[in-house]
């Protein structure tokens, strides 16, 4: 499973990336508003961090538009994923884009019929957002499930990035569905190195370490 974090903020974009173990990046408009910071700068320099994938998205609602922006967008880096919403307009500028070889990252997929009109429209990655699922009283990780049941019985492209992660929760039911990707703030992916068992242990370990006087090296 692929790990991207879902943030604008270069600080907490970096320490991830110094772990080795991020694999790519997701903004939107509310984390570029909540970052205060130019949105073409705040891309350009989360692409420069991470080689991996970087989600930015277009806020044109009709298609002409939608284009103009993408062309903005992908000239950033080339590991930029154009993002787009899943309307009609959404849809169509997906289609053109990876047909272009572009990667696009289809947002805001609420149902598996969404996700499945995402897949034929060629979409690199499909994003349902299974935390305001759960905020609405449907369990969002039944979407995911019905999504990959739909990608796997047509052996489709897409990749699930399973989005709006609330919690380690999320994380562990994605991989056992075998979503492809998911991302996650900062703070859940922190979330997810941490086991008081680890710590106990580690702490007991230390303190009987120190008892044996010695040093390695
Ligand atoms: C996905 O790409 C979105 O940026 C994100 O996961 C939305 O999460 P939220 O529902 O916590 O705002």
């Amino acid at each position: 499973m692929k790990f991207f974090v879902d943030t604008a903020d270069i600080n907490d974009i970096r320490e991830l990336a110094e772990t080795g173990l991020l694999d790519g990046v997701t903004t939107n408009p509310s984390l570029i508003h909540k970052s205060g910071r130019d949105f073409l700068d705040v891309v350009k320099e989360i692409a420069g961090i991470v080689d991996g994938p970087v989600s930015a998205e277009v806020v044109a609602l009709d298609h002409q538009e939608m284009m103009r922006e993408a062309e903005i967008l992908r000239k950033i880096a080339d590991n930029i994923a154009v993002k787009v919403p899943l309307t009609v307009d959404g849809l169509k500028t997906c289609k053109a884009l990876t047909g272009e070889g572009t990667a696009v990252n289809v947002t805001l997929c609420f149902s598996a019929n969404q996700a499945l009109l995402a897949a034929k429209a060629g979409a690199t990655y499909i994003s349902p957002f299974v935390g305001r699922h759960d905020d609405v009283g449907y369990p969002g990780m039944e979407l995911i499930a019905d999504i990959r049941e739909i990608y796997d019985n047509y052996d489709f492209a897409t990749q699930i990035l399973v989005a709006s992660v609330r919690n380690p929760i999320h994380i562990h039911d994605a991989a056992k569905l075998g979503a492809d990707v998911m991302t996650a703030p900062p703070a859940v992916i922190h979330q997810l190195f941490k086991h008081p068992l680890t710590e106990n242990g580690l702490k007991a370990f230390l303190a009987d370490w120190e008892k044996t006087g010695q040093r390695i090296g």
